[in-house]
């Protein structure tokens, strides 16, 4: 097939980071996966990808995050629109130029961003004309966090992650993260994680999200939100990164609503009680020495989201 005439020369999208208010881990699943129940928000950090028309495969990135990120045929978001081109039954080929803010190997996912990103850029470039519905089994393929970043907002992840509904939610979320020096690696957390259940012989039930924190978002209470938010990677986190710890503290002894492991972590997500409290904590943060660098952010924010600037 060749493109559709509706194909463009180069797009651009942006797409958000995710946090996870909630991230509830069962047990571990047959095909290697965890069964999760998660509680997703996209906030308003985000990397671009500019797609464009190319005789192969070429990827180059920018920002001020890029290191670690794999620059060969690796690359989630270079498999995402090798994915695409193939469902499509298409034999294009693109160039995708990454502009990154998303902390690498951070727990926000930003290398699924980046494929949630290509999916929609290369869509238009193609001139194909996919409905969301339709992207989203090449997605969920990809990787358990694209589904949910095609649609940002906020929602609900159950399966690995990859099935995800709409949660109501009142109100706009005002977040620190706090970033770490070193990265973590998604599958050694949930080793990690596994490794300290079997150690505690602890028993994993199915897992379900919490009631009340889907009350309290639908009402819009912040303060509720940030008691109840809860994350069971969080011990492996730790584990692997012990210092996390002081941070977390001092996050919420410099008056935090809440402090998690976002994801599988390093960086920690602080909910603050609004924008002037966002700024304190920041500043506060910086100044105890605890944490290098921080990002303020809110959520949600829409998905991935063609021509920003247009
Ligand atoms: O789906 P994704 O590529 O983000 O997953 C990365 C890794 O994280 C998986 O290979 C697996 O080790 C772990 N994981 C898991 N259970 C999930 C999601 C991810 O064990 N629900």
């Amino acid at each position: 097939m060749t493109p559709a005439a509706g194909a463009r020369s180069e797009v651009l999208v942006r797409a958000p980071a995710k946090v996870n208010l909630e991230l509830r881990v069962g047990p571990l699943r047959r095909d290697g996966f965890h069964q999760l129940a998660t509680v997703y928000q996209a906030v308003s950090l985000y990397d671009t990808v500019c797609a464009s028309p190319a005789d192969d495969w070429d990827l180059d990135l920018a920002g001020r995050t890029t290191s670690g990120v794999p620059l060969d045929t690796t690359n989630l978001a270079l498999r995402a629109a090798a994915a695409l081109a193939r469902a499509a039954g298409l034999g294009e080929r693109a160039a995708l130029h990454i502009t990154k803010e998303i902390p690498v190997s951070g727990g926000m996912a930003g290398g699924s961003t980046d494929a949630a990103a290509a999916l929609v850029a290369c869509n238009r470039l193609w001139g194909l004309d996919w409905s969301l519905d339709e992207l989203e089994p090449i997605a969920a393929r990809l990787g358990s966090d694209i589904p949910f970043l095609l649609r940002g907002g906020t929602a609900l992840g159950s399966g690995r992650g990859e099935q995800v509904v709409p949660v109501l939610a009142k109100g706009i979320y005002h977040w620190v993260f706090a970033l770490a020096e070193e990265g973590l690696s998604t599958p050694e957390v949930y080793a990690e994680c596994e490794r300290l259940r079997e150690a505690a012989a602890a028993e994993v039930d199915q897992p379900a999200p919490t009631a009340d924190l889907l009350g309290a978002l639908r009402a819009g209470d912040v303060r509720a939100v940030g008691r109840l938010l809860a994350n069971d990677l969080q011990p492996a986190a730790l584990s692997l990164q012990p210092g996390l710890a002081a941070i977390l503290d001092e996050g919420l002894a410099q008056g935090a609503l809440g402090g998690i492991v976002s994801g599988s972590g390093p960086t920690i997500a602080f909910l603050a009680a609004g924008r002037e409290a966002a700024l304190d904590l920041s500043v506060a943060l910086i100044a105890s020495g605890a944490v290098r660098d921080v990002r303020r952010a809110v959520g949600p924010v829409p998905g991935a989201q063609l021509d920003p600037t247009a």
